[in-house]
C-alpha cells in the first residue's frame, strides 16, 4: 500500500473516493449543527443537499457516501463523522481516518484520498497529521493472511491532502505516523502467526531480520546461554517443549545521549501457552498463540526506535518459549532457582509468563537498565478486572507512572493502574521456597502476578503492562480489524522518547 501526503486541491483531485470529516457543532449557538471540516467551497456545495436533509448527524465513526458529487473530480464523496466539536481530539481523528479506510475496503475501493481537516487552534497540526496517518495505516491491516482467496484486499493508494501553508507540520506528523503505524502493524503480523510457524527460534529470526534492516544490534541465544546465565525460571518453562527457547537481546545506541538512562523493554514471548501440566481447557486454547504479544510489542517498538532515533540508550530482552505438557515438562511442586538466586515454588505451570519475565527483568538489570518496562499477556484475571478496553498498569515508581501516563495521553492508548504495594506480598509467600508463582487464592490474580515480577526488579523504576485483554480483539473497531491489535507499541515508544529528554 502506498500512503502519501500530497498538497493538491481536493476538489480537483482525481480519485474513486474523497473523504472529508464532519463535526457535530450542536452546542455552538450560532453555527449550523453540523459542519464539514474543510473550507473548500466546491466540497461544501456538493455535500450541502445531503447534509441539510438531517439524516447524517456527524456522530463519531458515522459515514455517509455520496456518488458523483457535483463539481468534484472524485467519483464519490465519503463524509465521516468525528463527533462533537468540543470533544474533537487526535483520538477521534485516528478513528475517523480508520473508519474511512475500513469503509473503502469493505466496498473494494482500493484508492482513496482524505482531506486534512480544518482544525481549531487547540489541536496541534503535527499531532493531528500523525493520528490521521496512524488511523489510515492501522486500518489497512487485516489478519487473513493464510486464506487462499483473501477477503482482505489491502488499499493500493491513499493520499492525505493537505494545505501547503502547513507543509512542515504535516510532513513531520505524517512521517511519525508512518513509523508508529509500521511498528504496530509489524507487531500485529508477528502476533497473528500461528504457533507452528512462529516458534521461539523463528521469533528470534524475525527480530534479527528487523534489527539487521534497521541498524540495531541483535543476539539470539538458546538453552546453553540460559544455563550459563542460570536462568532457572525461564528454563523451567522451556523444558517441556521440543522447541528450544530463545533469549533475544536487541540494542539501540544513539549517536548522542541526552542523559545516562538505559531503558530496557522486556517482553513475554510464549509462542504457545497450553498451560503445561496444569493444562488449559480446549475451548479457546487456539488463541494462546497470542501469548507472545508482549514480545511482539517490544520488537515493533524497537523498529520504531531505530527510525525515530531518540537520544537515549535502549535495550530489549525477549524471553521466548513454548509452554507444553510432556514427559520433560516442569510440574506443580517443582522448585526453580531464578537467575537472581530467588527460589520459586511452582504452584501452577500455567503461570509461566511471570517465570520467564523474572529472568528477563533481572537480566536486563545486569545489562545496565536504569528503567524497566515489560509488556505481557500475563493474566486472565486482568481481563476480568478491567474488561477489554484498558490494559493493566502496575509499577514500583510514581514518577515512572507519571511519565508513562504522559506517553499514553499522546498515543491515546488506555491503561488503568492497579495496586502493586507490598501489603500484597503475603499472597506469594511459599512454605518451602522464597516465593510461589501464584497467589494464595484466586482473588486479585493480576496483582499477585505483578507482585511476583516486582520481586525481580528491585529498586529500578519499572512499569508492567498486562495486555491480556487488549492484545487480541474479537470484534473489529473503527480502525482496528479483529485479531491482533498491536496494543502498547505506540505508548512504549513514546515513553522511551519521554525518557530521552
Ligand atoms: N497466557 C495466560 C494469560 C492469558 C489469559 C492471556 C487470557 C490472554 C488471555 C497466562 O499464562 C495464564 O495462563 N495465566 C493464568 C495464571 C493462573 C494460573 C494463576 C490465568 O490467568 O489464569
Ligand atoms: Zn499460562
Ligand atoms: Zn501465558
Amino acid at each position: 500500500m502506498n500512503a502519501s501526503l500530497q498538497f493538491s486541491n481536493a476538489a480537483e483531485f482525481v480519485t474513486p473516493l474523497l473523504t472529508v470529516f464532519a463535526v457535530d457543532t450542536a452546542s455552538k449557538p450560532d453555527v449550523p449543527s453540523l459542519s464539514l471540516l474543510t473550507t473548500e467551497e466546491t466540497i461544501l456545495a456538493a455535500a450541502a443537499p445531503f447534509l441539510n436533509s438531517g439524516e447524517f448527524k456527524a456522530e463519531a465513526g458515522g459515514t455517509l457516501l455520496l456518488h458523483a458529487p457535483a463539481g468534484l473530480k472524485a467519483q464519490r464523496l465519503l463524509i465521516v463523522g468525528v463527533g462533537k466539536s468540543e470533544k474533537l481530539s487526535t483520538a477521534e481523528l485516528r478513528k475517523a481516518a480508520g473508519a474511512a479506510i475500513r469503509t473503502a475496503k469493505t466496498k473494494s475501493i482500493l484508492d482513496a484520498a482524505i482531506v486534512f481537516p480544518k482544525l481549531d487552534e487547540n489541536l496541534d497540526v503535527v499531532a493531528a497529521s500523525r493520528a490521521l496517518t496512524e488511523g489510515i495505516l492501522l486500518a489497512d491491516y487485516d489478519a487473513d493472511t493464510y486464506r487462499s482467496e483473501r477477503e482482505d484486499r489491502s488499499m493500493q493508494n491513499i493520499a492525505l491532502l493537505g494545505d501547503t501553508s502547513l507543509r512542515a507540520e504535516l510532513e513531520s506528523g505524517f512521517h511519525e505516523g508512518e513509523v508508529f503505524a509500521a511498528a504496530q502493524n509489524f507487531a500485529r503480523s508477528l502476533v497473528n502467526e500461528p504457533g507452528n510457524v512462529l516458534t521461539p527460534a523463528e521469533l528470534g529470526k524475525r527480530a534479527a531480520a528487523m534489527c539487521e534492516a534497521n541498524g540495531l544490534s541483535c543476539e539470539v541465544h538458546s538453552t546453553e546461554k540460559l544455563k550459563e546465565l542460570g536462568m532457572g525460571a525461564f528454563l523451567g518453562v522451556a523444558q517441556g517443549s521440543v522447541q528450544p527457547p530463545a533469549l533475544i537481546v536487541m540494542r539501540y545506541k544513539p549517536a548522542k545521549v541526552a542523559n545516562n538512562n538505559v531503558v530496557a523493554l522486556v517482553g513475554k514471548g510464549i509462542t504457545f501457552d497450553t498451560g503445561g501440566i496444569s493444562i488449559k481447557p480446549a475451548d479457546g486454547m487456539d488463541k494462546m498463540k497470542y501469548d507472545m504479544a508482549g514480545a511482539a510489542a517490544m520488537i515493533g517498538a524497537m523498529q520504531a526506535i531505530a527510525a525515530l532515533k531518540p537520544a537515549v540508550a535502549v535495550i530489549s530482552v525477549i524471553c521466548s518459549a513454548e509452554n507444553m505438557p510432556s514427559g520433560s515438562a516442569y510440574k506443580p511442586g517443582d522448585v526453580l532457582t531464578a537467575m537472581s538466586g530467588k527460589t520459586i515454588e511452582v504452584m501452577n505451570t500455567d503461570a509461566e509468563g511471570r517465570l520467564v519475565l523474572a529472568d528477563g527483568l533481572h537480566y536486563a538489570k545486569t545489562l545496565g537498565a536504569t528503567h524497566l518496562i515489560n509488556a505481557a499477556t500475563l493474566t486472565g484475571a486482568c481481563v476480568v478486572a478491567l474488561g477489554k478496553l484498558n490494559s493493566g498498569l502496575f509499577s514500583n515508581d510514581d514518577a515512572a507512572v507519571a511519565l508513562f501516563r504522559n506517553a499514553a495521553n499522546t498515543t491515546n492508548e488506555s491503561f488503568w493502574q492497579l495496586p502493586c504495594t507490598d501489603d500484597y506480598r503475603e499472597l506469594i509467600k511459599s512454605d518451602i521456597a522464597d516465593i510461589r508463582n501464584t497467589g494464595m487464592d484466586r482473588w486479585g490474580g493480576a496483582i499477585t502476578a505483578a507482585m511476583f515480577l516486582k520481586e525481580f526488579v528491585g529498586e529500578t523504576p519499572w512499569v508492567h503492562l498486562d495486555i491480556a485483554g487488549q492484545a487480541w480483539i474479537d470484534d473489529a473497531r473503527s480502525y482496528i480489524a479483529k485479531g491482533p491489535s498491536g496494543v502498547a507499541v505506540r505508548s512504549i515508544v513514546e515513553w522511551v522518547r519521554v525518557l530521552a529528554q
